[in-house]
């Protein structure tokens, strides 16, 4: 199979941060988002976050964002926080704008670019002054331009939750200095996993994104998963089987980096475009897509993951489908506020949801099977005695706290002796 499908004419694009051919069931967040850029013109705030799991689309929203905010004459500096350096890189987007005068300087992957409406020039020389290095001066600077065109700025910020905080906060004030205080049209799109819910969004010192509106991308119905891979091989001459489509689309599971997966495989299997996709091309690449799936999304997702939290996955996999509050807590001795919260982190982060018939079942990021596979060794270690209650001396062992002092925190760990990773406040 050909690594990267455009080299062979494939139409699809399993590769993060790559727009699709077809962006499928974001059409009403889109108009949304082109109406929020409208208002901002005139003063309204802008200031919105898109949560979604690995792979949901976020970056490529941001990109469809962009290009909205780019037809309507606005401005458009685009930033990822995966490492530190946030001020340097928008010192150094506005000099390369300056340095080209207005010209569209985006290139094709979205890293750290400032995109210039036609027409506008920014009107300074770059290293002008002493605070050209100063992005609250930057920020402030590149607005008025925009806004003297009739336009505005909108910064976006990918990849929110992994941001170095201390440089997030100092973003946000220069953000909202330039937005409230200058009163210039600025906008701020950002994007990130769910789990800024238990950071970024928790954090005390950064109230300013308390307020931003959150906007959560949900997974895609069967019926948008049939027309994106119907569409996306259409769009280079391909066609897919009836019932052979049906059986792919149902397979998605809801996530667009599947869903791409999936289609490249399909296509390569069937020899596409000159043969059309069949069923047993779509059987393969059902199979491969939900390998590389699992060792790309779903592996690192249940790592993660504490060994309690992948207990109470477990559980819901070996109740189902009859994985009731009850019927877990049966299951686990753990205590009732560890099981309420565990429940509500793992459904934000996208693990599990409850059903209209109150039972637990696994979400986007992660199958039954994969549960059942993933705990599988640990399984097979298990002592006759264990049952049926498997995991008791874990939970007995994380009711003793780990008491270790965080000076920051000001506050001793509250996970149980002996967890993984880092220390934190709360379960
Ligand atoms: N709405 C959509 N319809 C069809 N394909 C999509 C859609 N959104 C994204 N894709 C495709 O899914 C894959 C993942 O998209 P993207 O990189 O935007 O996700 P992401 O949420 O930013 O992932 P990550 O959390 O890893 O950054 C890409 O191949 C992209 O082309
Ligand atoms: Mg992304």
């Amino acid at each position: 199979m050909a690594s990267d499908g455009e080299q062979r004419g494939n139409p699809f694009s399993p590769g993060f941060g790559r727009s699709p051919a077809e962006l499928v069931g974001r059409d009403a967040l889109l108009d949304e988002l082109r109406s929020e850029i409208e208002a901002a013109s005139s003063g309204h705030r802008l200031c919105s976050i898109l949560l979604g799991v690995r792979g949901s689309g976020k970056t490529s929203v941001l990109n469809a964002a962009e290009d909205l905010a780019h037809e309507s004459g606005w401005m458009v500096l685009a930033l990822d926080t995966t490492t530190r350096g946030l001020p340097q890189r928008i010192a150094r987007a506005a000099a390369a704008a300056t340095a080209a005068d207005a010209v569209d300087l985006r290139p094709r992957r979205r890293i750290n670019s400032l995109r210039v409406p036609p027409g506008i020039a920014l009107g300074w020389e770059y290293a002008e002054s002493p605070s050209d290095d100063d992005p609250r001066y930057l920020l402030s600077r590149l607005a008025e331009t925009a806004a003297a065109r009739g336009g505005g700025l909108l910064v976006t910020l990918d990849e929110l939750h992994s941001g170095e905080r201390e440089e997030v906060r100092r973003f946000a004030g220069d953000f909202q200095h330039t937005a409230e205080r200058e009163g210039l049209p600025i906008g701020l799109l950002g994007a990130a996993l769910p789990e800024i819910q238990y950071t970024v969004l928790e954090d005390r010192k950064l109230t300013f994104f308390h307020r931003a509106t959150l906007r959560r991308l949900q997974p895609l119905t069967s019926e948008q998963s049939f027309r994106c891979l119907r569409a996306t091989a259409a769009g280079t001459g391909g066609t897919f089987e009836a019932d052979a489509l049906c059986g792919a689309a149902t397979a998605v599971n809801g996530s667009p980096y599947h869903l791409q997966l999936l289609g490249r495989s399909a296509w390569e299997a069937a020899g596409a475009p000159e043969a059309p996709i069949d069923a047993a091309a779509c059987q393969l690449a059902i199979r491969e897509a939900g390998r590389e799936f699992r060792r790309s999304i779903s592996e690192p997702a249940w790592n993660d993951l504490s060994d309690a939290e992948q207990d109470y996955l477990h559980a819901i996999a070996r109740l189902h489908p009859s994985a009731t509050r009850r019927a877990v807590a049966g299951e686990l001795d753990a205590p009732t506020k560890w099981l309420a919260r565990t429940e509500r982190r793992l459904t934000i982060s996208g693990y599990v949801r409850m059903t209209n018939g109150g039972t637990l079942e696994f979400a986007e990021l992660t199958q039954r099977q994969d549960v059942l596979d993933f705990a599988e060794p640990e399984s097979g270690y298990r002592r006759p005695a264990d049952h049926p209650n498997p995991q008791p001396a874990r939970f007995r062992e994380a009711t003793q706290p780990c008491g270790e002092w965080m000076p920051v925190a000001k506050a001793r760990c509250a996970l149980g002796r002996g967890h993984k990773g880092g220390h934190r406040t709360r379960r």
